[in-house]
């Protein structure tokens, strides 16, 4: 370990959507893990929440590995009598699950609708009462990092209407529970990835309705520092927001997006005026 506040020996965390099949997730349980913690991890991909199990243990900590189905609210209430025979404290929770969906905004059903928001957004919140419950209780605080989006507080357009909104929904449930439990040292924050490698980068760019040399090129537009991210660009600043490192971070919302937000949609990366053309 190079530096003590990134020590997260004797904690516990918890991640949602880990499966080893997936990008974010699974890269923030092997951090957490690397750094010291004890995982308990979740997804509604069974082979892969277990492969994610392994691949801690073999780090030398404890994981629990269980199927749940986010979109569920009385799935995920049933998760914690699982943890709670599992663990007798909680110190980390990420809340990485989270789906997109893609409509034209007036041709979105609403079942499509309700699915993304009950994944997103009340899959996130249900999760995050029984974790804020536990560490209130406890009165050892904790740390709770949200993944939204770049699409919380810019707009991607390409049918990404209701994800985008439920991505700046949790940008203002970070703000929200930053306050209400800062009196118990419980720390909220958030991330905002740009577009990075995982499944569902990967499922986007195979969409027969896309095509993936366009889509990168207008992605790497947007990204000043020219690459996709990687999970472990996000995984990193998850395990920091988690640390001690972090101890007066809170209802921050931290964007590891090689600089999209930062840039201007009129304005660009090239000079003098290469991509005005
Ligand atoms: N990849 C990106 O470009 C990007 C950009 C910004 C934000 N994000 C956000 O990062 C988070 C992780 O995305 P990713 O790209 O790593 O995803 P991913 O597609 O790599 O993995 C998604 C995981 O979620 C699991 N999952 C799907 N539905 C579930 C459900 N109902 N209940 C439980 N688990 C379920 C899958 O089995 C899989 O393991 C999401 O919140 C996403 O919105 C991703």
């Amino acid at each position: 370990m190079p530096v003590d506040w990134l020590d997260l020996t004797g904690r516990v965390a918890i991640v949602t959507a880990g499966s080893a099949h997936g990008g974010i997730g699974h890269a923030t349980a092997i951090e957490l893990a690397k750094a010291g913690a004890d995982l308990f991890v979740c997804d509604i991909d069974s082979v892969g929440v277990q492969q994610t199990a392994r691949e801690v243990e073999t780090l030398g900590r404890r994981c629990t590995a269980v199927t749940c189905d986010m979109g569920h609210a009385d799935a995920i209430i049933a998760m914690f009598d699982d943890f709670d025979r599992a663990y007798d404290r909680v110190d980390i929770l990420i809340n990485n699950c989270g789906l997109g969906t893609r409509y034209r905004p007036e041709e979105l059903p609403l079942e499509e609708w309700r699915k993304i928001v009950r994944i997103n957004l009340e899959g996130t919140w249900v999760c995050t009462q029984q974790v804020g419950r536990r560490m209130i209780a406890a009165g050892r605080g904790g740390a709770i990092v949200s993944i939204s989006s770049i699409a919380g507080s810019s707009a991607l357009g390409r049918g990404n209407f209701v994800y985008s909104v439920t991505k700046a929904g949790i940008i203002q449930f970070t703000r929200e529970l930053a306050v209400e439990w800062a009196p118990y040292g419980i720390r909220v924050n958030a991330i905002q990835p740009a577009q990075t490698m995982t499944q569902a980068m990967t499922n986007m760019l195979n969409d027969p309705q896309l095509d993936p040399k366009t889509l990168t090129a207008r992605f790497l537009r947007g990204i000043p520092l020219d690459r996709i991210g990687e999970p472990e660009d996000i995984a990193r600043a998850a395990l920091f927001l988690a640390s001690d490192g972090a101890s007066f971070i809170t209802g921050h919302t931290l964007p590891v997006d090689g600089g999209n937000l930062a840039l201007n949609a009129g304005g660009s990366k090239l000079w003098p005026m290469e991509d005005a053309r």
